[in-house]
């Protein structure tokens, strides 16, 4: 079974688009999420339009505020500052990555926490490990949906996830260890990282690496979550972290690239960006 991120997420947006349809009777307007975009890289520059058109789509005011390469993080900081005092703003993102001049750490940790729609605050990542009341980072918390979505039993399972990162690896590997997952996390320095991965029943692959899993390295029936958005250097086109075609036909689930868990991660933001509006008009009370 192929699942459909795209389809999904559809189906939940429309859902949050009827909430907040009711928002501006019930709090005076509707959340306001705030986008900033450094600088011009091409994917960056496209995950930033997504965003406006889901706000759209579910009725959230998106302001997207491009600033040049050039700014300098005080600059940067500047910004965010003024946007976490901004009562009319529920949300606050910053497009990564940043140039490299910028500390992305700094940048992340001077957002409010009441407005970090990623969850990258340091305060919410501390939340996360603690089992406290936080804002999820958006991706994993789109694949533990999908997975459940798509009726896979997460309790028991054996899940390995490829990756490390901040933004995915780590964070995934934490929700599914909350879904009662025996989870592995391996990386580049793993030893025999095929014989990991073959143990799998569900694999979350965040490597960044075009067609990076391979059918030798996939067992029978797993599970198989891709998170890679790569070009394919054969033919230009986008492509996952696995190689779709020859692992499809013996993964039981399998996750599309595009269409799969990118849909899912911005359909997230939006229910973050709901969320962290409605604890605002709660804490108003
Ligand atoms: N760059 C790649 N993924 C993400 C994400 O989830 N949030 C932000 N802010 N930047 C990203």
């Amino acid at each position: 079974m192929v699942i459909s991120g795209k389809e999904l997420s559809a189906r939940l947006k429309e859902e949050m688009a009827a909430q907040v349809a009711a928002f501006p009777d019930k709090y005076g307007r509707v959340p306001h999420l705030v986008v900033i975009l450094v600088g011009e890289d091409p994917g960056s520059v496209s995950y930033v339009t997504g965003k406006a058109k889901a706000s759209e789509v579910v009725g959230i005011r998106n302001t997207t505020i491009r600033r040049p390469d050039t700014i300098t993080e005080t600059e940067l900081l500047t910004l965010i500052d003024q946007l976490n005092k901004d009562d009319s703003v529920d949300g606050v993102l910053v497009q990564l990555p940043l140039p490299k001049h910028i500390s992305e750490d700094k940048v992340i940790a001077a957002i409010a926490k009441e407005k970090d729609v990623d969850g990258f605050h340091p305060l919410n990542v501390a939340a996360l490990w603690q089992k406290q009341d936080c804002v999820l980072p958006c991706t994993p918390k789109g694949i533990i949906k999908m997975l459940k979505a798509a009726g896979v039993e997460i309790r028991g399972k054996r899940a390995v996830v490829v990756g490390r990162s901040n933004i995915v690896g780590l964070p995934v590997a934490k929700l599914l260890l909350d879904e009662n997952a025996t989870v592995t996390i391996a990386h580049s320095r793993t030893t025999d990282l095929p014989s990991v991965t073959r143990n799998a029943e569900i694999l979350v692959v965040a490597v960044g690496r075009p067609k990076f899993v391979t059918d030798d390295m996939v067992a029978d029936g797993a599970v198989v979550i891709d998170v890679g958005v790569n070009r394919d250097p054969d033919t230009g086109k986008l492509c996952g972290d696995v190689d779709f075609a020859a692992i499809e036909p013996k993964a039981s689930v399998i996750t599309p690239v595009p269409g799969g868990v990118g849909p899912m991660t911005i359909c997230c933001l939006m229910e973050n960006t709901i969320e962290c509006f409605l604890r605002k008009m709660q804490r108003a009370l």
